[in-house]
This record gives structure tokens, C-alpha cells and sequence, in this order.
């Protein structure tokens, strides 16, 4: 298409074929039979019938049903769209495998738990929440008699938390396994200890499922006593890969005109679909592209810009699913959501950055950073893999063949790379120590370490050498949250302004309220204005929030005032949830009116660990850590230099910038900081 391109290798359509999958049919007895499952009347839509049976797991359903029912653990591996996600657990529950109890299925993103749980209600004909449902974070849509519950792992991990034997459920089937997400890696070892605890019991034994595209299998086969693998034959047509031959330093223009070289000459149905790294960089190519294809109108088919990424309001999520328009051609704009989790109907190109967003974890300097990285071999090519779906297809990689043989095979798994104080913190709330866990693959001692001091500090565990849970400890294990914040809305407690505090975290829990990407960057910047703290990020949030919360007419506030209506409507939905957490707890909701100072305060008490230090030359560095960083152009302190800081989060691109910053007292710290960090600070001579 363009010499920029070099034709690489073709993804061809075979698959391993370890224990091949059986072809035919077969012919279920007769209790296995769909049509007798009390949810027929759902299956008498015939399309959605015949969509079932032309998934490629339908073609082996005996055989998995057979293993599923011989061994207490199975490991299914098939490529995306093969249909194991929704059709699997239907299958189980067709035939009456879970009894009297329920079918869990993890997922490591809320949005695939949401849409897949929606999808499979449809399929079966009921309302999602009744026999289907889901749980994720902040929402709970099943009742007592559901029996598909699709959930979070993080939401699998808090019902362990009240149950570890996770009694609720006979069958558990762990998702997406190959992501490795830090939940999904601990929650390995809690299945596979409750089915032990379970079997020497001599309680109802738990069948534990592992579903994943493409992964080392015989590993997690090794882990979990020599399990058998299930290879599905996946549909896969062969890819044709072009790579640039010479590298980008911007990828996103790069992007851009291949985007609209294909759009000029393929035919409108075929839908493209770009790899990016984060919502603001989706949005910001969202506009160009929009603008662009506004130029272009007349003279080439319509173009639907479509972005795709966790924070995303359901309803637009659920837009990329949709079957294309006729003469319109689908362009979705995702982050690596749509590697695995979510199936997109239609894509026929797919463009890869070759870059992902990950957070990163240093345990030598105690610092957290999401930083924009290179992808792994694998993720190069279970990208690629998207675009071969339902027909030959192309796949256009923004790196050269050397940068792609520079990239690691795999992911680092999450929990190797991650700070794991909510980990420890929720396994010791289990009765668990860490450093003694059953890990599939052990994070390194110095991070459980690194993690028990944090908690020590928070005054969660007793101390270090003596990892017990304290009452505060105990108390923290029963938010949802990263242990800085829990600490800091029990902070708040004491200070008396939990409703202050717990709207803050809810904030800080979703993305951007300020609407930044615009053709009015000017006005948008003036009807920002308003809400400006000169104190920091976190009160100008609050601002926000309670301006928004106060409007009668919410959406067209959010249009005046260029704010997000979704995340703001996101936010007010966590909050309540959070409210009720508290009040839960006996938590009084107190208020402290107008005074910013002792909101900031609390912030310590959890983020003493994020607090940085303007040094004389006029650069930033970390408290402890000493790293330079440097505060966000999108904060309201970028163009101000307050003497201490304290920020959310630390992002990675190039410099290491800080978010979510608010100016701090000095002599706040001595009052809500640990003695350590005290002085630390001293040393760095600002005190
Ligand atoms: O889990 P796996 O990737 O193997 O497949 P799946 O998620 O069960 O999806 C199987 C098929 O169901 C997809 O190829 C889509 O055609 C369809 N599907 C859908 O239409 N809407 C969804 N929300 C999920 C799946
Ligand atoms: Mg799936």
C-alpha cells in the first residue's frame, strides 16, 4: 500500500493442537440439550441461535463438558471471539454443573464484565441481574438466584474477604488468565487453596475453570496440579503485516494518514480499529480524526470516530459493539481493552502504536508510575490477530522490525511490577501472610517487604517483623481502595470531613473532569477558571463536583462549563457508593464546610509518600525517593511553584510529570505524617 510499509510475516489460521479439538458435534444426551434449559423461550430467537452454534467453541461443547466434568481443574485456551467467555458458562449451566450454586466468571476489566454479562442475557432471554448478572466496583446488578455472575477479579477477591472458601460459588472460572492482572494472580492462589480447603473438608467441591487466549500453559497447567488443557480451534484468517521501515518519533500523525490512506480506498464495511495508549491521547486523535474526515466529506465514505477505553460511559462502549452503518465505516480508537476483553464485530485494519500505558512499580524508590511503555511480542500479535477475525485482514505496525525484535515475549505479570500494599493488605485481612502465599509466580520478596512497610506506616499492621492487622487496619481493608485511600477517608474521620474526603476519592477514582481536547481551548480554559483553587488540583475538583452536584441541568452545566458529563455523573455514582460504605461502618458523614486546609491535611495521612520538594535550582524532587519530577501542564499549580506538594500520581512520558497536585503546609506534616517522613523531609531541608 505505501513503501513506507515492509510486508511481514501472515498470521496463518492453525492453532496448537495439543489434544486437538474434537470436530464434530456429537450428540448431547438429552439433559444437555439447550432446548430443555428453562431459558429457552430465549433461544427461540433464531438468530441469535444460529450466531451461537457458528462460534467455533459450539463445535467442541461435548468434549468441554465432559472435561469439565472429570476434572476439578481445566485450562481452555482459544483465540479472541472463539466464544468462551459467553458461551462456556452457559454451556455449564445448561447442563446443571454449578447446582445449587452459582457460576462466577472474572474479568479483568469492568467494562468486558458489564458487556458480556449483557450480552449473555440477551442470548438466554432474560433481564441482565436475574439469572445473569454482574459485579463490578461500585455496582452490584445480581440477586440471590443468580447463577452467571460475571465480576471484576478485583470483586472476586473482596467476596474472599468475607469467605475465602467462596462457598457461594461451585464453579469458578478465572478469565482472561493470561493478562495476569495482579487480582487475577492472587485470586490463582485463593481458588486454588479453597478447592484444596474445600476437597479436605469434605465440603461441595469447587471446580475452578482457566480461560485465556494464548499463554504459557504448561505452567499454569504445572501450577495447578498438571490440570488439562482444552485447545479451541480458533477462527483465524491470515494477516497480512505491514511494518514501517524507518521509526516515528510521532506515532500519532503517522497514525493518522494511514487511517485515511485506507479510508480513501478500501471499501466502506471494512472497519479499522487503532491500539493507543490512554483516554487523553484516544481523545485527542478522536478530534483530529473527526475534523479531518469533516474535510473530506464528499469525496470518501462516512466515518464513524469511536474511542474505546475502561472510563468510557457504557452506552458509548457499547456503540463499538454495534454492527456498522451502511456506506459508513467504523473507526474505533482503543487502548489495549480491545486486545482481549472485547470482541468488535466488522474490523477488517488494525493499526498498532506498539506502545501500552502500564503501572509501574519501582520498589527501590517506593514510587508508582503509569508510564507509556513498548508492548510485549505477544500483545504485538494478539493485536495483529484482531484484524483476521472474520476475514483476511491487515495489520499496520507504527515500529520497525528492529524495535519489535527489542520487545520482551511477554507482559511482566502486574504483581512483579505493581506496589502490592493492597494485596498484602487484603490477603493479611484473609489471615494471610504474603510472604508466605502460594503465588503463581512470586513477586519479589523486596516488594511484599516494601508493602509491609507502607502498611506499617499507615498504621494498618502492628509492624513489620509483626504483620498483624490493627483496627485501623482491619477498618481499611473494607473500602475498595488503594489502602492510601482508605487511610486518608478514616483520616477525614477524625478531622470531621468525610463528605469533603470521600467526594475527593470518588473524583480521583474516574478521569478528567475538565474537558481539555477542544476547537475553544481559550473559553474552556476561562469557564475553568472559576472553579480554580489556588491551593491545588484537589479543591478545585471538589469545586467542581460541588458546582455540578448543585446544577439543576446537569448535562448543559457540563456543556457551559466544558466539563465531563460522564465522569462527573461517574464520580457522583461512587460517591453514594462510598457514602453508604461509610455510614456502613458507622462513619458519620460529617462536613467542614469551607475549610480547604484540613481536607489537604488528610491527604497526608495516606500520601505522605507522594509529597515533593521544590529545590533551589527550580526543579521538584520526590520526598525519601528524590526523583525529579515536575508538575502536570494540566494541573492548576503548573505555572505556580509552591514550596511542598503533594500529588496522586506520578506519569511517565519522557519526564516524570506529577498529577493531581495540591500545595501543603510544611507543618502539616509533622501533625498527620509518620516520624519517618518527617524526617526525611528535614533532610531535604525545607522543614
Ligand atoms: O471469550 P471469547 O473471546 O472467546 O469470545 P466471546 O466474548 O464469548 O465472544 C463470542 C462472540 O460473541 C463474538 O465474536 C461476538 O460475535 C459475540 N459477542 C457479542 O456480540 N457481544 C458481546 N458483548 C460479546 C460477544
Ligand atoms: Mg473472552
Amino acid at each position: 500500500m505505501d513503501s513506507k510499509y515492509k510486508t511481514g510475516s501472515l498470521i496463518n489460521g492453525s492453532s496448537p493442537q495439543k489434544n486437538g479439538p474434537s470436530q464434530d458435534d456429537g450428540h448431547l444426551p438429552k439433559k444437555f440439550r439447550s432446548d430443555d434449559s428453562p431459558h429457552s423461550k430465549g433461544y427461540s430467537n433464531s438468530s441469535i441461535n444460529k450466531h451461537r452454534r457458528s462460534l467455533p467453541v459450539f463445535a467442541v461443547k461435548n468434549r468441554l463438558l465432559d472435561e469439565i466434568n472429570n476434572s476439578p481443574t481445566i485450562i481452555i485456551i482459544g483465540e479472541t471471539g472463539s466464544g468462551k467467555t459467553t458461551q462456556i458458562p452457559q454451556y455449564i449451566h445448561e447442563a446443571r454443573l454449578e447446582k445449587a450454586g452459582a457460576i462466577a466468571i472474572t474479568q479483568p476489566r469492568r467494562v468486558a464484565a458489564i458487556t458480556v454479562a449483557l450480552r449473555v442475557a440477551t442470548e438466554m432471554g432474560c433481564a441482565v441481574g436475574h439469572t445473569v448478572g454482574y459485579a463490578v466496583r461500585f455496582e452490584d446488578v445480581t440477586r440471590g438466584d443468580t447463577k452467571l455472575k460475571y465480576l471484576t477479579d478485583g470483586m472476586l477477591l473482596r467476596e474472599a474477604l468475607s469467605d475465602n472458601l467462596l462457598m457461594m460459588y461451585n464453579v469458578i472460572i478465572l478469565d482472561e488468565a493470561h493478562e495476569r492482572t495482579i487480582h487475577t494472580d492472587v485470586l490463582f492462589g485463593i481458588v486454588k487453596q479453597a478447592q484444596s480447603i474445600r476437597r479436605a473438608k469434605n465440603f461441595k467441591p469447587l471446580k475452578v475453570i482457566l480461560m485465556s487466549a494464548t499463554m504459557d500453559v504448561d505452567h499454569f497447567s504445572a501450577y495447578f496440579d498438571d490440570a488439562p488443557i482444552v485447545y479451541l480451534q480458533g477462527r483465524q484468517y491470515p494477516v497480512d503485516i505491514m511494518r514501517t521501515t524507518k521509526s516515528h518519533e510521532d506515532y500519532n500523525f503517522a497514525i493518522l494518514v494511514t487511517v485515511f490512506q485506507i479510508h480513501r480506498e478500501a471499501p466502506p464495511n471494512e472497519d479499522i480499529l487503532v491500539f493507543l495508549t490512554g483516554q487523553e491521547e484516544i481523545e485527542a486523535m478522536v478530534f483530529n480524526a473527526r475534523l479531518v474526515a469533516k474535510d473530506l466529506m464528499k469525496s470518501a465514505p462516512h466515518l464513524r470516530v469511536l474511542p474505546l477505553y475502561a472510563a468510557l460511559a457504557q452506552f458509548q462502549q457499547l456503540e463499538v459493539l454495534r454492527p456498522g452503518l451502511p456506506n459508513t465505516r467504523k473507526l474505533i480508537l482503543s487502548t489495549n481493552i480491545a486486545e482481549t476483553s472485547i470482541t468488535i464485530p466488522g474490523v477488517k485494519y488494525v493499526i498498532d502504536s506498539g506502545m501500552v500505558k502500564l503501572r509501574t512499580h519501582n520498589p527501590m524508590t517506593g514510587m508508582d508510575s503509569l508510564k507509556v511503555q513498548r508492548i510485549s511480542k505477544a500483545q504485538a500479535w494478539q493485536r495483529a490477530g484482531r484484524a483476521g477475525r472474520e476475514g483476511p485482514g491487515t495489520c499496520y505496525r507504527m515500529y520497525t522490525e528492529e524495535e519489535y525484535n527489542k520487545m520482551a515475549e511477554m507482559t511482566v505479570p502486574e504483581i512483579q511490577r505493581c506496589n502490592l500494599s493492597g494485596v498484602v493488605l487484603q490477603l493479611l485481612a484473609m489471615g494471610v501472610n504474603a510472604l508466605s502465599f502460594d503465588f503463581m509466580d512470586k513477586p519479589p520478596t523486596e516488594s511484599i517487604m516494601e508493602a509491609m512497610r507502607k502498611l506499617s506506616h499507615l498504621n494498618a499492621i502492628l509492624s513489620v517483623n509483626h504483620p498483624e492487622l490493627t483496627p485501623l487496619g482491619r477498618q481499611m481493608a473494607t473500602f475498595p481502595l488503594d489502602p492510601h485511600y482508605s487511610r486518608v477517608i478514616l483520616a477525614a474521620w477524625e478531622m470531621g470531613c468525610v463528605e469533603e474526603v470521600v467526594t475527593l476519592v470518588a473524583v480521583l477514582s474516574g478521569e478528567n473532569l475538565r474537558v481539555t481536547v477542544s476547537k475553544r481551548r481559550e473559553d474552556a480554559a476561562a469557564a475553568h477558571q472559576k472553579f480554580v483553587s489556588s491551593t491545588g488540583d484537589h479543591i478545585t475538583n471538589l469545586n467542581i463536583f460541588r458546582a455540578y452536584n448543585s446544577a439543576a441541568m446537569k448535562k448543559q452545566f457540563c456543556f457551559d462549563n466544558f466539563l465531563n458529563n460522564r465522569n462527573l455523573e461517574y464520580a457522583g455514582g461512587v460517591r453514594s457508593q462510598l457514602l453508604d460504605l461509610c455510614r456502613h461502618s458507622n462513619i458519620p458523614i460529617s462536613s467542614c464546610g469551607q475549610d480547604s486546609d484540613c481536607i489537604r491535611k488528610c491527604l497526608i495521612a495516606g500520601l505522605f509518600g507522594n509529597l515533593a520538594q521544590l529545590q533551589r535550582e527550580g526543579h521538584y524532587l520526590t520526598v525519601g525517593s528524590n526523583q525529579v519530577v515536575a508538575i502536570h501542564p494540566s494541573s492548576v499549580l503548573f505555572r505556580s511553584k509552591p514550596p511542598l506538594v503533594i500529588y496522586g500520581e506520578v506519569v511517565q512520558t519522557g519526564r516524570c510529570y506529577m498529577r493531581q497536585v495540591s500545595s501543603i503546609d510544611p507543618d502539616w506534616v509533622a501533625q498527620m505524617a509518620p516520624t519517618e517522613f518527617q524526617r526525611k523531609l528535614c533532610l531535604n531541608g525545607a522543614g
